[in-house]
């Protein structure tokens, strides 16, 4: 038999909702990275990437943060600003935050850095894949997507992390009843996050509300800045 070479490697071939911008980050958030990684970054075991997970592998999510507590996962924290505050306000629930960009968590430690909450994780992940395997069924209270990568134009919409596939990923790890929180200050985004998960009948919306958990980002003041309007979605698994 002729060995298949060149085969793309399942993970790199898919489209992805990042590009890798590099590692590089300004000293004080390297030196935070450094203090704190060993803390707050979970070493994963890896499959073909930085970003990858093995998917024979599952986060045992009590042990990391020492109890059994509501879950709340945020795809995509960025510098980690929802993430703190959620951290801060609800110190009874834990958060795991899934993010591809290194100098992002290495903000994010710095910013953590004085109060160390014990309810904050991280893993460095690519989370549309991650999430297919490395948390078990049902096990999370909320999934957060707050102002994800727009990919505005016409050639990178498969790109936008909210897709079908990305619903069905969200829709495993939720435990019934369990909600998703979107932000977006795109408007076309938002029409187009609405489209994805008002077709998806496993989702119902419940709330067009700010979220009350969600502090004003740095990202989204920009947006504000230059006159957008920004979306806030709920959407409960059935
Ligand atoms: C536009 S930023 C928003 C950051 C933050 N949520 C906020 O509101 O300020 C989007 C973030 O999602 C991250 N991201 C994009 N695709 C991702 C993926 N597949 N898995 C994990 N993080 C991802 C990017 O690296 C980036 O930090």
């Amino acid at each position: 038999m002729i060995p298949e070479v060149n085969a793309p490697h399942p993970y790199l071939s898919r489209t992805r909702s990042f590009t890798r911008r590099g590692d590089r980050m300004p000293p004080r958030h390297q030196v935070a990275y450094d203090d704190l990684a060993p803390r707050y970054v979970i070493d994963v075991p890896r499959d073909g990437g930085e970003t990858t997970v093995d998917p024979a592998y599952t986060l045992d999510v009590a042990d990391v943060f020492g109890r059994t507590a509501p879950l709340v996962v945020e795809v995509g924290p960025g510098s980690g600003d929802a993430l703190l505050a959620g951290a801060a306000a609800r110190p009874d629930w834990d958060f795991l935050a899934l993010e591809v960009w290194r100098p992002g968590i290495g903000q994010a430690l710095m910013h953590l850095r004085e109060q160390q909450p014990p309810n904050i994780a991280f893993v460095e992940a690519d989370a549309a894949v991650a999430l297919q395997t490395m948390l078990p069924e049902a096990s999370v209270a909320e999934v957060w997507t707050f102002f994800p990568d727009p990919w505005p134009k016409r050639k990178h919409l498969r790109r936008r992390i909210v897709q079908p596939e990305f619903a069905g990923t969200v829709c495993r790890v939720l435990a019934p009843g369990g909600i998703w929180r979107l932000a977006t200050d795109i408007e076309a985004y938002a029409t187009h996050m609405r489209r994805v998960l008002d077709a998806d009948e496993r989702f119902e919306l419940v709330s067009t509300e700010r979220a009350s958990l969600r502090p004003v980002t740095r990202f989204e003041s920009k947006g504000v800045a230059v006159g957008r309007t920004i979306t806030d979605l709920a959407y409960r698994r059935r």
